[in-house]
């Protein structure tokens, strides 16, 4: 590639990594012309419009500021590859759903397709780099289709995991804990990791910014999700044993929390996690432990995606047990569906499994939810049962024998719940998924408040 600084940079993928990453490197690099491109036409042109095909707070004002300068959406594929220095792949890695390794290990169809796109329409050397999350060791198969060309082409495969999450991923972005860089440990994989340190040098401190060898920055990556997932399903699995001694969640995570070996973070006890990857990241693995005959190792981290799915079910069973063991035709109102504030996405949010089990049940379930009711709609199309989508919770509470707090929105904290209060039917009860409900107010108010790991206040 010569010692000249690559200006040219592409993404490939215009998803919830893709956009604001990219975003975010246009207007923090000038000097670099970024081009975004996708399949999907409908989502490009979003991107290039007022309405962004994805909440996010603060990715309006960034986009705003360098879309049309040297930042561009495009569904032109191959020009973007042709004029690219560096390419980054940031396409979506599902969890696979047929044959081989099928509910665990990760689809790569999409993956490969872009290699061979990018090896298509290649002129000239490139950097490729993979965004997408993948299993350890993807960038060998990577490097081997790309450098089966006939052409004597070079391509240099680098890793560049993301750990934005969603709702702070603008945040997460300008101000990263790290950015982890890694590459083959030859002068030419270095030369190539360089290349990618060096944009995010632009205004990342230096000592923020790992480099590895390319499988420990894959292998980082499903690591960093599957603990923090881990830390979840610890602390929902004591909720539970919260439930039947006494003991309060909050105060044990506050009281573990503050040694500092194990921190604070990530330690909210909920109706569960959700989000597109710590599960398909988790079981994916699983799935490479298990083909490794690591079988012990791939029993402990499936145990984290089962307590999950455990505490979902839990959070079900908790209303119907307190709804006197039927909600048949019992109006239910899902504060939430997101699977956490400040975003839209749906994606695995534990209100899928609480809306189908609720569903099961011949509950009338009615959900709200500020920012993800067109999703929400998307995620339980061809549900059988009785379900109805209402933007207003007061609206979405009338006449309702629960409410169940499934997203914490801050909006749900500052309610009128004597409103609500009245509006709904008699005995009136409120399961919190999500512990931020002054609960002492609400049973003084009347309700019947179930929260998690916390002692019932029950008024019979
Ligand atoms: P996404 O589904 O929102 O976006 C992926 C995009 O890639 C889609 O718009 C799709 O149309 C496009 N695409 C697929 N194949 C293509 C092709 N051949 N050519 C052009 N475009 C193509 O996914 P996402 O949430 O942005 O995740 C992308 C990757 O990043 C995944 O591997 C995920 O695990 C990882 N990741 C996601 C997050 C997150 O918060 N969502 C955070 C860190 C890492
Ligand atoms: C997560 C990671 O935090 C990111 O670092 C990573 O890049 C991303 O996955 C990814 O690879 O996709 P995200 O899923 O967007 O980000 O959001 P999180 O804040 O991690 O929340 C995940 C789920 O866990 C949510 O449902 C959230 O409500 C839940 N959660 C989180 C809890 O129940 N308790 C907590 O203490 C923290």
């Amino acid at each position: 590639m010569g010692d000249q600084r690559p200006t040219n940079i592409l993404c490939i993928g215009a998803g919830y990594v893709g956009g604001p990453t990219m975003a975010v490197i246009a207007a923090k690099c000038p000097h670099l012309k970024v081009t975004v491109v996708d399949v999907n036409a409908e989502r490009i042109a979003a991107w290039n419009s007022d309405r962004l095909p994805i909440y996010e707070p603060g990715l309006d004002e960034v986009v705003r500021q360098a879309r049309g300068r040297n930042l561009f959406f495009s569904t032109d594929i191959a020009t973007g590859i042709r004029e690219a220095d560096i390419i980054f792949v940031s396409v979506n890695t599902p969890t696979k759903t047929f044959g081989e390794g099928a509910g665990c290990a990760a689809d790569l169809q999409y993956w490969e397709r872009t290699a061979r796109q990018i090896l298509a329409h290649s002129t000239r050397d490139k950097i490729v780099v993979e965004k997408s999350t993948l299993p350890v060791r993807t960038a060998e198969a990577m490097e081997r289709i790309l450098n089966s060309n006939g052409q004597g082409l070079r391509f240099d495969v680098v890793s560049n995991p993301e750990f934005l999450a969603e709702g702070t991923a603008i945040r997460d972005l300008e101000n990263p804990d790290r950015v982890l860089v890694g590459s083959r440990e030859t002068p030419e994989g270095v030369r190539a990791r360089r290349a990618i340190v060096d944009i995010y040098a632009t205004w990342v401190p230096r000592e923020r910014i790992i480099e590895s060898n390319l499988w420990s920055s894959e292998l980082s990556k499903l690591t960093a999700n599957a603990f923090l997932a881990q830390r979840i399903s610890s602390i929902n699995s004591i909720s539970a044993l919260c439930e039947r001694t006494e003991a309060d969640i909050d105060e044990v995570a506050y009281a573990i929390g503050t040694d500092s070996r194990i921190g604070p973070r990530f330690l909210k006890a909920s109706v569960g996690f959700g989000g597109s990857c710590f599960k398909k990241d988790i079981l994916n693995l699983v799935y490479i432990c298990r083909s490794y005959g690591l079988h012990e190792v791939a029993d402990y981290w499936e145990s984290v995606v089962r307590i999950n799915e455990w505490q979902q079910s839990r959070f079900v069973r908790t209303i119907l047990a307190n709804l006197f063991n039927t909600v048949a035709g019992k109006r239910i109102a899902l504060f939430g569906f997101a699977f956490k504030a400040d975003t839209g996405d749906t994606r695995e949010s534990p209100g899928i499994a609480v809306a189908r089990q609720l569903l099961e049940e011949r509950a009338h379930v009615v959900i709200t939810d500020p920012q993800a009711l067109d999703n929400a709609r998307q995620e339980l199309e061809g549900v059988t049962g009785s379900v109805t989508f209402e933007p207003d919770p007061y609206r979405a509470a009338e006449g309702a024998h629960a409410i169940a707090v499934i997203t914490e929105w801050s909006l749900y904290k500052t309610l009128d719940y004597a409103r609500i209060f009245r509006s709904m039917e008699k005995p009136a009860f409120v399961f919190d998924g999500r512990n931020i409900l002054d609960r002492e107010a609400l049973f003084a108010l009347g309700f019947n408040v179930f929260a998690i790991g916390k002692k019932p206040l029950k008024h019979f």
